[in-house]
């Protein structure tokens, strides 16, 4: 049968793309596992149809996506960007299987890799557009998200773990593991604890407000958007040497603040001695 005759019978256009098979006659079931051309796309590569939504709506929904099973940050972000759309215009959004976004929980399956808000904001931003764009936009949410004071978002009445203002700091790094452990150390919360979860879920509601504008902006802008933040000094400083074409010293992967590691701090010193 041809793809498009599929298509109509089965609805399989937004389905093929989520990766996921909902309930429908299992005729149609049947026919998605008939061969399958290597790396075809449904519908092509990034043709899901961005739309823009409303930042503080987004914000408040990541919040609550955030608790909803305890699917955390990246489900919360991404539900508060594509989850908000599934709601609003049904599919193909509403056919993403979004509790895989859990995977994000911790940085990682706890690993403390990257922030697991900003890994969900950069997956919802690939749906619509390919790495060049999508690079542009990354780079602003992750720029502002090193630089700013987290989190700014108060659910008020509606908190669901810790009621009340939430002490906030620079983090400085969009890994989780520095991210989270600074903000614990300096307020001496236990990282497993409810005040912790709670800042977190507010900081999810922060880069989704954040990355909506973006999309939104982005979705104005097309082709020609551009980011506002500037590149952090360290990299700018560092990467003249560390990630330069030709340079004998060009060993430096990646764009990310170079300053938490590198610059000697106490926390960077040797623990295996001496230490309490
Ligand atoms: C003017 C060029 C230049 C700049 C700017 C520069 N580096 Fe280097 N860096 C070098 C060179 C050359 C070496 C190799 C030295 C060696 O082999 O002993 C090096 C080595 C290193 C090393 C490995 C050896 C070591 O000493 O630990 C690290 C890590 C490093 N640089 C990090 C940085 C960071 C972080 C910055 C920004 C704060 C930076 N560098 C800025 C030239 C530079
Ligand atoms: C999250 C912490 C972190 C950040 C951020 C970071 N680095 Fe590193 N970097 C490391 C660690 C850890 C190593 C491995 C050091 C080792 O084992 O000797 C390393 C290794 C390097 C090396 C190789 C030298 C060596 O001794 O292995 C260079 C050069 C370097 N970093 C430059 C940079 C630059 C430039 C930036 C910013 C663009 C940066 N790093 C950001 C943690 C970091």
């Amino acid at each position: 049968m041809d793809l498009n005759r599929r298509n109509l019978l089965c609805g399989l256009g937004g389905l093929a793309v989520g990766g996921m098979l909902a309930a429908r006659p299992e005729s149609c079931q049947a026919e998605d596992t008939l061969p399958f051309s290597r790396f075809q796309q449904m519908g092509g590569d990034f043709s899901w149809k961005p739309h823009k939504l409303e930042p503080a709506e987004s914000a408040r929904i990541a919040y609550e996506a955030y608790w909803h099973k305890g699917y955390a940050c990246g489900f919360g972000t991404f539900y508060g960007i594509i989850g908000v759309m599934a709601e609003k215009y049904g599919a193909p959004y509403s056919q993403f299987p979004f509790s895989m976004l859990e995977f994000l929980k911790g940085g990682i399956a706890n690993w403390g890799t990257i922030c697991g808000a900003l890994g969900a904001a950069a997956a919802a931003f690939s749906l619509f557009y390919g790495r060049k764009e999508q690079n542009v936009m990354v780079t602003e949410l992750y720029r502002w998200y090193q630089s700013t004071k987290l989190p700014v978002y108060n659910p008020g009445t509606m908190a669901k773990g810790v009621k009340g203002n939430i002490p906030s700091n620079v983090s400085e790094s969009v890994l989780c593991h520095i991210s989270v452990s600074k903000w614990c150390y300096a307020n001496k919360v236990e990282a497993t604890s409810k005040k912790r979860s709670e800042r977190c879920g507010r900081l999810t509601a922060d880069v989704c407000r954040k990355a909506v504008e973006i999309l939104n902006a982005k979705i104005d802008a097309g082709k020609t958007f551009k980011g506002a933040m500037p590149k952090p000094e360290s990299v700018a400083y560092c990467g003249d040497c560390h990630q330069k074409k030709g340079e004998a010293v060009n060993w430096g992967k990646g764009v990310l603040n170079c300053t938490p590691c590198h610059d000697g701090r106490g926390a960077l010193s040797d623990k295996f001695l001496n230490h309490p």
